[in-house]
């Protein structure tokens, strides 16, 4: 049987469920670390490299007690890691056999509108959507999940969700561990509820206005995980895909490793800390150095969550176990980590939190700057290669994070002081603690569509599917953005 990962109580009470439960917090590592599939594509005549995806109902087998009802693409749960590198055009036929629309957003890609996969580009059971576009954007760890509107929650937690990894010749050579799956290995974590009959909970009376926070930790669907580790140094690709819960990743022995990528690609250098803090949505990659034959913990710790009311329903005070990294006797050497990775964004004005603000959003309840997601609504519109400068404020009462589609962010301060290293690289999602205004300067992209909206919003996908989302165009010079747009529903 398998183990389950116990997370603090959340005010839930669900931990003693099952008999594989061993001790809140503690987790018995008895599964090696599944590595999803690497889809390295094929090439066409055009020279595009062309995936094939496939969201479809079925079953896994988390633990003891029987299979769980899940989605994923190509069957099972979660999907293939996708893969391309910088310069190259990607076509990706996906496929819906699920019984119901869905859509899928490739989170944090720079692409023409059409091709974003937001709740504009339905795939009706029974069709295929074949966005194809030019990858061109620094080496990074992005995702691929659902966007249907007010239904992403539930097609992400069945399942529904993969990496894309995006490789630039210019990096390559720096020498990061990356060797995929042994020393370069993704690490996508969720929070699940277990119901009778190991079915995935989908809800809970006291949901605390987050949507659904889990007790028991999967690790690229794996329950109770273990890595094997075969070299001195190890890169993790940490990515948050869950739907509400924060986690702040921690070693256990308090060990510091080298943080050096954040979401839209690498740090100007490794940042050397002990700690990473992830939201929904988020990516961190991270290099952790090992001695022969040590066992370490990656462990979340209680997340700063800033004030968010009563922490115990945000999960605020929990503490646990994540994944186990077991160094063997002997491991092969890894190259010395660089000192430097890539150039700094300079985007935003010298000297960071400038006078001038372009945009403010506001985050309060369920909405954003006072308005509900309306689909037919744009709310503005921006020029090609712009650079604007946007304010982003929680209110509070509940965690919030904010994050835009087809581009990424300079952050130039928050509540008014410098970011600290970990903001110091590339974003496209950001927490936001309560009344701590951040300013992050964003530059547009070239995929001019006056008609096409990408989206911004929390990615606490019970917030963005109850309406804290907006949608914006970008537009050339002299363009006219639609004011409005006749919404494709597709239920
Ligand atoms: Cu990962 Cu609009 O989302
Ligand atoms: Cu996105
Ligand atoms: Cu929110």
């Amino acid at each position: 049987g398998a183990a389950a990962a116990a997370v603090g109580a959340g005010g839930f009470g669900l931990l003693w469920a099952s008999a594989d439960v061993s001790t809140v917090g503690k987790v018995r590592f008895v599964n090696r670390l599944v590595i999803p599939s690497l889809a390295a594509g094929r090439r066409d005549e055009a020279g595009r490299r062309v995936f094939d995806l496939r969201a479809t109902t079925g079953t896994s087998r988390f633990r003891s007690g029987g299979a769980t009802r899940t989605w994923g693409f190509g069957g099972g749960y979660l999907g293939p890691t996708l893969r391309a590198a910088r310069g190259e055009t990607v076509l990706v036929n996906v496929r819906n056999d699920l019984p119901e629309t869905t859509t899928v957003h490739w989170h944090g890609m720079r692409l023409p509108a059409a091709m974003d996969g937001g709740p504009h580009q339905p795939i009706r059971p029974g069709t295929t959507w074949s966005p194809t576009w030019k990858v061109d954007q620094p080496a990074s760890t992005l995702w691929y999940h659902p966007h249907p509107h007010g239904e992403t929650a539930k097609h992400v937690y069945r399942g529904l969700a993969g990496l894309f990894i995006v490789d630039d010749p210019a990096t390559g050579r720096l020498g990061l561990p990356s060797r995929y799956g042994v020393d370069d290995v993704p690490v996508i974590v969720q929070d699940k509820n277990f119901g009778d009959g190991n079915r995935f909970d989908e809800g809970h009376p006291l949901m605390g206005g987050l949507g659904i926070m889990g007790d028991t930790i999967l690790v690229n669907g794996t329950l109770g995980p273990y890595h094997d580790v075969t070299t001195r140094r190890v890169r993790l690709r940490l990515l948050n895909a869950s739907n509400a819960r924060t986690y702040r990743f921690v070693l256990s022995d308090r060990r510091t490793f080298a943080l050096v990528g954040t979401d839209g690609g690498l740090l100007p250098a490794p940042h050397t800390t002990d700690h990473i803090q992830l939201s929904p949505g988020e990516r961190a990659e991270i290099v952790v150095a090992f001695a022969p034959g040590e066992k370490v913990v990656l462990r979340s710790d209680p997340p700063d969550l800033g004030e968010v009311g009563s922490a115990r329903f945000v999960g605020g005070d929990d503490a646990f176990d994540v994944l186990e990294l077991r160094a063997a006797d002997r491991l092969a050497p890894s190259p010395a980590l660089p000192g430097s990775l890539a150039e700094a964004p300079r985007i935003g004005p010298p000297g960071g939190a400038g006078a001038r603000v372009d945009r403010r959003f506001e985050l309060s309840g369920s909405k954003l700057n006072g308005k509900k997601m309306d689909m037919s609504r744009i709310d503005f519109a921006a020029a090609t290669n712009a650079t604007e400068i946007w304010e982003l404020t929680s209110l509070g009462g509940k965690p919030h994070n904010f994050h835009v589609h087809d581009t990424h962010f300079q952050t130039l301060s928050v509540a008014g002081a410098p970011p600290p290293p970990e903001l110091r690289g590339w974003k496209d999602t950001i927490f936001l603690r309560a009344q701590q205004p951040v300013r992050v300067a964003v530059r547009f992209g070239d995929h001019a569509d006056p008609r096409t909206p990408y989206m911004f919003h929390c990615h606490i996908l019970y917030h963005e599917d109850q309406g804290m989302m907006g949608q914006f165009v970008v537009t050339e010079p002299g363009q006219a953005p639609a004011t409005s747009i006749a919404p494709h529903t597709g239920h």
